[in-house]
């Protein structure tokens, strides 16, 4: 992947749907990422923490007005300043720089959590990227990780289709193409379609130690729909039910430990 200058198709998009959402309506989906860090680390002002593909900028912008340290890296140059101009809208200033996780050099040993919220299906060497990420998390760091699932009914990529997942990749960026137009490859277009035990086996062999997924991460005390309640308790104790729960949930999600 590149950095391109130019207003791609799909970013302008982007940015046109967001820049009017109000921040507090974002604040839901930060403290539930942030629930997950808390089952393994006290979440304060003393973390260093990175998010990758920071989009509008609501992660980070969100952490700075609650005092938490969370720096943004993202491969877009429209959306950098579409961050830094929707930050100002709530006099925050984010701390963003623009850069390709599968290029960028975080350094070794630097963060304690990172953040990839929506963003390793559009990173095309998505495994290149994911090492970068290691290396930049101290040791017991944590990744937090949310992405595709290809075999979802429904996926967030592209709600319109169902079973949009299901189709092989080259279909999938023909019809993308065609429909947002062929710059959809250059940002937007989502490479990857994941899968749970494929996600599992890549964070064994880049080396993370230990790695939490949806059902670990969920507490059915916290869950109100009572038949989610019943089905996650059954998922914690069977591990054919949480494999076939898994399987066709919308996203992956996950808690990795360095
Ligand atoms: C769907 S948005 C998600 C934004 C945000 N994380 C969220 O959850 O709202 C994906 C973001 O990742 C960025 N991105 C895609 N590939 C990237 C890469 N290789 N390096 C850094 N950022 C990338 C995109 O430009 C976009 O801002």
């Amino acid at each position: 992947m590149q950095i391109h200058h130019e207003p791609l198709t799909d970013v302008v998009r982007y940015i046109e749907k967001c820049r009017n959402i109000d921040l507090a309506e974002q604040e839901p989906h930060f403290d539930n990422l942030l629930r997950c860090i808390r089952r393994f680390r006290q979440v304060d002002g003393s973390l260093n923490m990175l998010e990758v593909g920071t989009g509008m900028g609501w992660a980070p912008i969100i952490a700075k007005q609650r005092g938490l340290r969370l720096k943004g890296l993202e491969i877009s140059p429209l959306l950098v300043e579409a961050a830094r101009e929707y930050g100002r809208k709530y006099g925050v200033e984010p701390d963003i720089e623009l850069g390709n996780i599968e290029e960028a050099d975080l350094g070794e040993n630097v963060y304690d959590v990172i953040i990839a919220s929506s963003v390793f299906e559009h990173v095309e060497h998505w495994k290149r990227g994911l090492r970068t990420v290691y290396r930049g998390l101290k040791p017991g760091g944590l990744l937090f990780f949310e992405s595709t699932n290809k075999w979802s009914l429904v996926s967030g990529e592209y709600s319109r289709l169902p079973l949009y997942g299901w189709m092989p990749n080259r279909l999938r960026y023909r019809f993308r193409m065609l429909v947002q137009g062929p710059d959809i490859m250059e940002n937007g277009i989502d490479f990857h379609q994941f899968t749970y035990p494929g996600l599992r086996r890549a964070f064994r062999e880049i080396g993370f130690t230990r790695w939490h997924d949806r059902v670990d991460l969920s507490d059915p005390q916290v869950i109100r729909n009572p038949i989610r309640r019943i089905v996650l308790r059954i998922c914690k104790k069977s591990a054919l039910a949480r494999e076939v729960v898994l399987t066709f949930f919308e996203v992956t999600t996950f808690v990795c430990e360095k």
